[in-house]
């Protein structure tokens, strides 16, 4: 949800406006991808490292996650949503780690759509943690195939994203879900996050759909599995 920053800044405002904004954005984006049958949807809404930035606006964005957790999780509810918050929330307040514990069991038997807000999260903390989850199971063993590792991942619940959006202009992955990315269709746009829309949603969906994904094979041989199918 990258552009919030300079959204505000366009507009002579200070950039936590822009976050404000973007709380307006993710809201319309998750009821855009429920009415369209999107059954997971993940932000990266604070990166590990986002704690670089000026002391102030981190304690905003905090305070706008609390804020957000406590008016929008009946809305959730209602509207079928699950929401899966993770990251390393450790060193998030107290206060907020209880918030996010509580919605997510108020939230966990909702099945429309999965929503996961990745909150001090980094996809490299994420192979790194499952890697010594993984090893602590398997006490002696030293050889582990891709499949194993699966389980101990963080989101180990969703299946790999078939899209990844970026907003904001930058075209860069920056520490996302760098496993579970590596056969996602990737989408850049120029947009920045509080002007995402449902509209803009489209576009890249639009996109999506006119990519071929062929997973290591030949146009041929998808084509054929296609009509086979
Ligand atoms: C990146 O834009 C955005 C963030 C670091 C914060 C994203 C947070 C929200 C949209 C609000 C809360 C969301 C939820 C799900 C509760 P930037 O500040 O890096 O923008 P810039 O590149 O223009 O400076």
């Amino acid at each position: 949800m990258d552009g919030n920053g300079r959204w505000a800044t366009k507009r002579f405002l200070p950039r936590v406006a822009g976050h404000a904004k973007g709380v307006d954005a993710v809201r319309a984006i998750v009821e855009a991808c429920a009415a369209r049958g999107v059954e997971y949807l993940t932000l990266f809404a604070f990166s590990s490292e986002n704690w670089r930035r000026p002391a102030d606006e981190v304690s905003v964005l905090m305070r706008l996650f609390m804020t957000v957790l406590e008016r929008e999780v009946g809305k959730m509810s209602a509207n079928g949503i699950r929401l899966k918050i993770v990251g390393d929330m450790s060193r998030f307040d107290p206060k907020l780690q209880e918030m996010a514990t509580k919605a997510e069991a108020q939230t966990a038997g909702n099945t429309r759509l999965t929503l996961t807000v990745c909150a001090n999260y980094g996809g490299r903390w994420d192979v790194m943690q499952a890697v010594s989850k993984m090893a602590r199971a398997n006490p002696g063993v030293t050889d582990f195939s891709e499949d194993q590792l699966g389980p101990y991942l963080a989101m180990a619940y969703a299946p790999e994203p078939d899209l990844f959006i970026r907003t904001g202009g930058e075209q860069r992955i920056s520490n996302f879900l760098l496993w579970q990315l590596a056969y996602s269709e990737l989408y850049f746009t120029d947009t920045f996050w509080p002007d995402f829309d449902a509209k803009a949603l489209d576009l890249a969906i639009a996109s999506y759909q006119q990519r071929e994904r062929r997973f290591g094979r030949t146009s041929a041989q998808v084509l054929d599995q296609k009509k086979a199918s």
